[in-house]
């Protein structure tokens, strides 16, 4: 079994795990605020994925959002970026709309990309290089788009601070329609999969971004950051992802206004993980 497979077997196993759980009562608990929240789920789907992946390749790096290897600061041999559970919030509220996410990374090279919808069985995956999948099935390349006949997916929440407002409200007024699904990760898959057109947000972990844009990339979308330049699996950053076309357009006409400002926000949000 290859590491992408072994990835995705441990994925499908952990989303077993949770699916048998959504019956039983939840213990929650909150972290930076009052809505940042994280349950006994994501904490044992973490220490499950992270014991399977170190009881196999012993020599792996693990970084996971719960608090495993948050002192890496090496991107040399393997290195799993993971989040246990995307969108904690859906998954508290709803049971559903939520997905476990695995990017794997060689000395700091893409090597494949896992986002499982659990609830709904659906596999998004990519090995860099040979295509992405949904389940079985090959995702064809994505289209070029124009922002006037494109959905966007963004959290309204960026539309209601000012300096943001600013920034993001003229997309969202050209586009066609905006979206909102509350996980980073499912985001990236639905851009892959060519269902909304951009996902577009002011701050993502690399646990947030690392599976899907590998995932995303696959079939042609540009991933960046919204000063256009390139994410890596250490550190926190903004996302514009996007068909080329449309993430050139978006990037140029409605973004780079803004440069000396995003700028700004870069150096001071983004200095670490
Ligand atoms: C969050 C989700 C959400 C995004 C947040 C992330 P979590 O991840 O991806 O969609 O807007 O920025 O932190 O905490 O549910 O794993
Ligand atoms: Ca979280
Ligand atoms: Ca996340
Ligand atoms: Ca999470």
């Amino acid at each position: 079994m290859s590491i992408y497979e072994f990835a995705m077997s441990i994925a499908r196993l952990a989303g077993e795990k949770i699916r048998e759980q959504l019956s039983h009562e939840l213990v929650i608990e909150t972290k930076s605020n009052p809505n940042d929240l994280v349950t006994n789920m994501d904490k044992a789907t973490e220490a499950f994925l992270v014991a399977e992946i170190t009881k196999h390749y012993p020599d792996h790096q693990i970084i996971g959002e719960e608090g495993h290897g948050k002192t890496i600061t090496s991107t040399d041999g393997y290195l799993w970026v993971i989040d246990p559970i995307d969108g904690t919030l859906n998954f508290v509220h709803q049971q559903q709309n939520f997905a476990i996410s695995i990017g794997i990374f060689h000395n700091g090279e893409k090597y494949a990309g896992i986002v499982y919808d659990v609830i709904d069985d659906k596999m998004y995956h990519a090995q860099a290089g040979q295509g992405a999948y949904l389940n079985d099935r090959p995702l064809p390349m994505l289209k070029e788009t124009q922002l006037a006949t494109s959905i966007i997916s963004m959290n309204p929440n960026w539309l209601t601070k000012d300096y943001t407002y600013e920034m993001y409200a003229p997309i969202i007024r050209t586009a066609r329609s905006a979206r909102s699904y509350g996980s980073a990760a499912l985001d990236f898959a639905y851009v892959a999969l060519g269902i909304i057109d951009s996902y577009i947000t002011l701050r993502l972990h690399p646990w947030d971004f690392s599976g899907g844009m590998i995932i995303a990339e696959e079939v042609g979308a540009v991933v960046t950051n919204q000063l256009g330049d390139k994410l890596d699996p250490l550190h926190s950053n903004s996302i514009l992802v996007a068909n080329s076309s449309l993430h050139k357009e978006i990037l140029e006409q409605y973004l780079e206004p803004h440069h000396t400002a995003l700028e700004s926000i870069h150096k001071g949000t983004f200095s670490n993980r």
